[in-house]
């Protein structure tokens, strides 16, 4: 069965479909100024549906092989934020990566945390996942904000850890053991 949980009366958490490329692009062309602090710098390329088919579909098969767990926030046909679950390990680390945003017009209502929270469930009830990582920019207080909220620890700073708006920038590294 696939992923899918309610997150509000309007908003829903499912895993991605190959079909969603389409509204994807638009998510982000609608987001494109909300996200150009927190997200990688985006060629033109990606404001498009042809961008995301091809990457959608690695991603969708990734979902298959539980490498990763991809996943999308609907609001009434359009999508409305993003929570994937990546670089899956299992063995002796059974860990996985989160990363996040949400659309701009539905920030502030306690989605995100909602949508962490169920993810998290499922990664150690049903991927028997043990630790979930999470990095943000010193300044994001809201996602640091969420991750708190949803049960994650403040582990360590790691300088110069992604390339987030043009810029090798340092972030702070976060936590979860999912299980006491
Ligand atoms: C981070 C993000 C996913 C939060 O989603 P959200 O659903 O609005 O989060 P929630 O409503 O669950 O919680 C937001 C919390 O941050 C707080 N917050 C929001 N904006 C803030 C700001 N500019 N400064 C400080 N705190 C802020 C809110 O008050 C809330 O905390 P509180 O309920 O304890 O007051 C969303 O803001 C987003 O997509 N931002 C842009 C992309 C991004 O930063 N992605 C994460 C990269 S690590």
């Amino acid at each position: 069965m696939p992923f899918q949980t309610p997150l509000a009366a309007d908003v829903t958490l499912r895993e991605l479909s190959k079909d969603d490329a389409a509204a994807i692009a638009d998510a982000y062309l609608r987001n494109r100024e909300h996200l150009a602090p927190w997200d990688p710098a985006r060629p033109e390329e990606f404001y498009t549906e042809e961008w995301h088919k091809e990457r959608l579909w690695a991603q969708v098969v990734e979902n298959s092989t539980g490498r990763a767990l991809y996943t999308v926030l609907e609001s009434d046909g359009a999508i409305v934020g993003r929570l994937n679950l990546t670089d899956v390990v299992h063995g002796a680390f059974e860990n996985g990566h989160l990363g996040y945003w949400l659309d701009g017009q539905f920030t502030g209502r306690g989605l995100m945390t909602r949508a962490i929270e169920a993810l998290a469930n499922h990664a150690r009830d049903e991927v028997g996942l043990h630790r979930l990582q999470a990095a943000t920019l010193p300044h994001n207080e809201a996602s640091q904000a969420v991750l708190t909220r949803a049960g994650f620890e403040r582990i360590g700073f790691a300088p110069a850890y992604l390339k987030i708006a043009g810029k090798w920038q340092d972030h702070v590294m976060f936590q979860r053991i999912l299980h006491d």
